[in-house]
């Protein structure tokens, strides 16, 4: 392995394909990702059919755009890492199959990674931002989980959802409050112009380390109902305000019983201004590091599961016994 090496990461579990050429300490050499959201945007949520067909088309030319960036100098790639799951089956099985078809042609070996954990070292793309140990807050579309990082390789997991993710609900509100897609980014700019004078459930708000979503999300659709004519931007931002609390919450808990030198927040909820601006002012107060990724890196990428890859090959090398694992499934 030289010090030039690079890992070619693919991601497709969703509805963005994305490919992405990451060196070792997380620099992006290249991250070509190509979003399905024209085609989902019709039916107010991402098709699974649909999204593994445009996954079927889009990956193999973005791949070569990607190795563009290195002239396809294959010499480069020291391993190839492919989201495994959670994620919708069929997206999965087109970056899995490709990442396995191409390990084979070029002689290279593939990792199957947890795309929670890509997700969990994106901050640390670019420029090396974590300092562990670190709480850590993964708020996507598919999940919200509180966790307690001793190392990159050493996670915790305090709490989960019970229910509906944090993401899942901005885009369920968008959706009801008829905002168009996506969802986020939507509630986000109507929040801003409104003010939180609707009252909404803060669902577990003084309990653990769980969450529950789908509380809050009703309370949203039953006022919808019985005042069909409301202020949206009242209550985008009455609905970010419930949510923020509970997510506040969790974290002011977290940061004092765990004392940990750095706060992580992630996943496409990580965009939201709202919540980088509470994590900011939380961090502040209690001394602690805040580590979110930049915008860029908030939402699915390949770049994370690339530099993912790079731990769990360090991680490997010492455990490993099996020299030719071929695809080798990574978990947590
Ligand atoms: O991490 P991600 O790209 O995909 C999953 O792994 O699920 O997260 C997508 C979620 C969606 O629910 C989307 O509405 C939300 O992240 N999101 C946002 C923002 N950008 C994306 N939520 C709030 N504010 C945003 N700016
Ligand atoms: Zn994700």
């Amino acid at each position: 392995m030289s010090a030039n090496s690079l890992v070619l990461g693919i991601e497709t579990s969703c509805d963005d394909t994305s490919v992405a050429l990451v060196a070792r300490r997380g620099s992006v050499v290249a991250c070509e990702t190509v979003s399905q959201f024209e085609i989902h945007s019709e039916y107010g949520g991402v098709y699974p059919e649909l999204a593994s067909r445009a996954h079927l088309q889009a990956i193999l030319p973005t791949v070569q755009v990607v190795l563009d960036a290195i002239d396809g100098d294959l010499a480069r790639i020291e391993a190839i890492g492919v989201t495994r799951g959670p994620g919708l089956i069929g997206s999965l099985l087109v970056g899995v199959n490709t990442a396995q078809a191409l390990g084979i042609a070029w002689g290279k070996k593939v990792f199957g990674i947890n795309h929670l954990r890509g997700h969990l070292r994106s901050p640390d793309l670019e420029e090396s931002r974590i300092d562990y140990p670190a709480i850590m807050l993964l708020v996507s579309g598919g999940h919200t989980l509180l966790a307690y990082l001793k190392s990159s390789a050493e996670v915790q997991v305090l709490g989960t959802t019970r229910d509906d993710s944090a993401g899942e609900t901005y885009d369920k509100v968008a959706r009801m409050l008829d905002l168009g897609m996506p969802g986020g980014p939507q509630v986000d700019r109507h929040a801003e112009l409104g003010a939180p004078v609707i009252e909404f459930p803060r669902p577990m708000l003084r309990e653990g380390y769980e969450f529950s979503f789908s509380g809050l999300k009703s309370s949203v659709a039953r006022l919808l109902e019985r005042e069909p004519v409301v202020n949206k931007h009242d209550v985008a931002a009455s609905f970010v305000s419930a949510c923020l609390d509970v997510l506040e919450a969790k974290l002011r808990r977290a940061l004092k019983e765990y004392k940990p030198n750095s706060l992580v927040v992630v996943g496409g909820v990580a965009a939201s201004p709202q919540l980088r601006e509470c994590v900011e002012a939380i961090c502040d107060e209690a001394g602690v590091k805040a580590c979110l990724p930049s915008l860029k890196w908030a939402t699915d990428n390949a770049a994370m599961i690339a530099l993912a890859t790079w731990d769990y090959m360090a991680q490997s090398a010492q455990q490993r016994t099996d020299p030719d694992p071929g695809l080798l499934l990574c978990d947590w």
